[in-house]
């Protein structure tokens, strides 16, 4: 099995209903996932790990929270070639720049050589009805993707 994990940033708790979900997600289709806040890991545990899901909410104009921007300079170190890996997140769209965050992970993952097994997910604020459904189906093909990684 896979070593999997999720690293992500929520201030209002949106972002962390996903994560929550994505969870059971990866759960229920017999995985298992490291689940950590972003501000308590260095970028340099993802050589640890197989699969990799990043998940953050938008701050600013269409920016990084300003907890994920160490997290994401020091990306710039790292070679995830061989790694999969997949993002999500909670935005506005009163925003101009709805869910930026989510593409800026998404962009940088790839760019250090992560093969991106899945679309970016966002979600307009709290995960509702059959959004909740969604980030569970998120997890799962998550996992779907990595066996055998
Ligand atoms: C000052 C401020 C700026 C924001 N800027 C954006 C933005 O540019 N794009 C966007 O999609 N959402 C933006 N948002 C909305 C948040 O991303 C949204 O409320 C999100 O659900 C918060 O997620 P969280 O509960 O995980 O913290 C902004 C919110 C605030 C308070």
């Amino acid at each position: 099995m896979s070593k999997l994990i999720l690293i992500y940033a929520s201030l209002t708790g949106n972002t962390e209903e996903m994560s929550e979900l994505i969870t059971s997600g990866i759960e229920e289709a017999g995985g298992t996932v490291t689940v950590k806040m972003v501000d308590e890991c260095h970028a340099d545990i993802l050589n640890d790990y197989e699969g990799i899901i990043l998940g953050a909410y938008t701050w600013g104009d269409g920016e990084l929270p300003d907890e994920f921007l160490d997290f994401y300079d020091d990306l710039e170190e790292l070679s995830l070639n061989g790694k999969k890996a997949a993002v999500f997140g909670s935005g506005d769209t009163v925003y101009e720049q709805f869910g930026k965050a989510v593409d800026l992970l998404h962009e940088k993952l790839s760019e250090r050589g992560a093969e991106m097994v899945l679309e970016p997910l966002k979600l307009e604020l709290n995960p509702s009805g059959d959004e909740r459904e969604l980030c569970r189906a998120f997890g799962k093909n998550f996992v779907g993707s990595t066996v055998g990684v």
